[in-house]
């Protein structure tokens, strides 16, 4: 597999705190990559940094090849690569698919402007667009809430719009920001099973985060592991899941 996303020496100071020290690892076209470690590890910094969200202190980011770091956030979600959050950042106001084509519209080569003003370009655009929402809420099962408001619908569905909206700007690599937490079992068996949907239909490749573990193992392909900013382990689930110091990271993590 090529790589997607390519992370090297990457290194955020917050004042004297080291959120991320000096931590390269990359994220595989095609595949399903997680970040997992304890609170406060530093995942949702890297997000951050990937995203253009927050400038890094050293490093280098890689996308398709192409040098993304300094640039603003919606130049980084045009090159493909779209984030959720770790908390639902929807318009509670506007309905389910009005977030979503908001998503949609995002990646626009017209721009709003003519989108709102129109001529046939725009039009055509704008069907194209809404044909994206209703597929997108489809594979997330939202179609049945799609003229609901935002801010009405139960957790788990919001969580879903969510990672709709994301997926709604098409891009190449979708980076997750704990899309399971608060959900129960059984909606967090069903959410492996759209993740894996989702990558094949929409050719995707993800970068998730994630603190069910019984989640990670099942849908990633490659874990990268981190504690206190570093990198402590990488590797398939499985190698992961027996490493001496990432058993040592999480047990720690729960005596202190
Ligand atoms: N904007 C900020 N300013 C100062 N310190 C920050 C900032 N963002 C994060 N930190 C600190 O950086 C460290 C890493 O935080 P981060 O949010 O990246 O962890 P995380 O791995 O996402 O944790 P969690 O699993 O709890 O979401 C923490 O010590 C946190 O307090
Ligand atoms: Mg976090």
């Amino acid at each position: 597999m090529s790589t997607l996303l390519e992370i090297s020496g990457l290194t955020k100071r917050f004042g004297g705190l080291t959120a991320l020290s000096d931590v390269s690892f990359s994220a595989s076209d095609g595949a399903i990559t997680g970040l997992i470690g304890p609170n406060g590890a530093g995942k949702t910094t890297c997000f951050n940094l990937i995203t253009g969200t927050l400038p890094a202190t050293s490093g280098t980011l890689q996308f398709k090849g192409q040098d993304i770091g300094g640039l603003a956030p919606h130049r980084i979600v045009e090159r493909g690569l779209a984030r959720t959050f770790q908390a639902a950042t929807t318009f509670p106001a506007a309905t389910v698919r009005e977030n979503i084509l908001r998503g949609a519209l995002l990646r626009h080569p017209l721009g709003l402007g003519a989108m709102l003003f129109g001529g046939p370009a725009a039009r055509q655009a704008e069907q194209a667009a809404r044909g994206t929402v209703e597929e997108v809420m489809e594979a997330l099962d939202l179609t049945e809430h799609a003229d609901r408001e935002a801010g009405t619908l139960a957790y788990g569905h919001q969580k879903r719009l969510g990672v709709a909206i994301g997926l709604a700007t098409r891009p190449a690599l979708l980076l997750l920001d704990e899309p399971a937490a608060g959900l129960n079992p059984d909606e967090v068996d069903r959410f492996a099973i759209m993740l894996k949907e989702i990558r094949t239909r929409f050719n995707l490749s993800v970068l998730i985060v994630e603190h069910h573990m019984r989640l990670i193992m099942r849908v990633c392909d490659h874990i990268v592991v981190l504690d206190h900013g570093e990198k402590i382990a990488e590797g398939a689930p499985e190698e992961v899941r027996d490493n001496p110091k990432v058993i040592e990271a999480y047990l720690g993590a729960e005596h202190a």
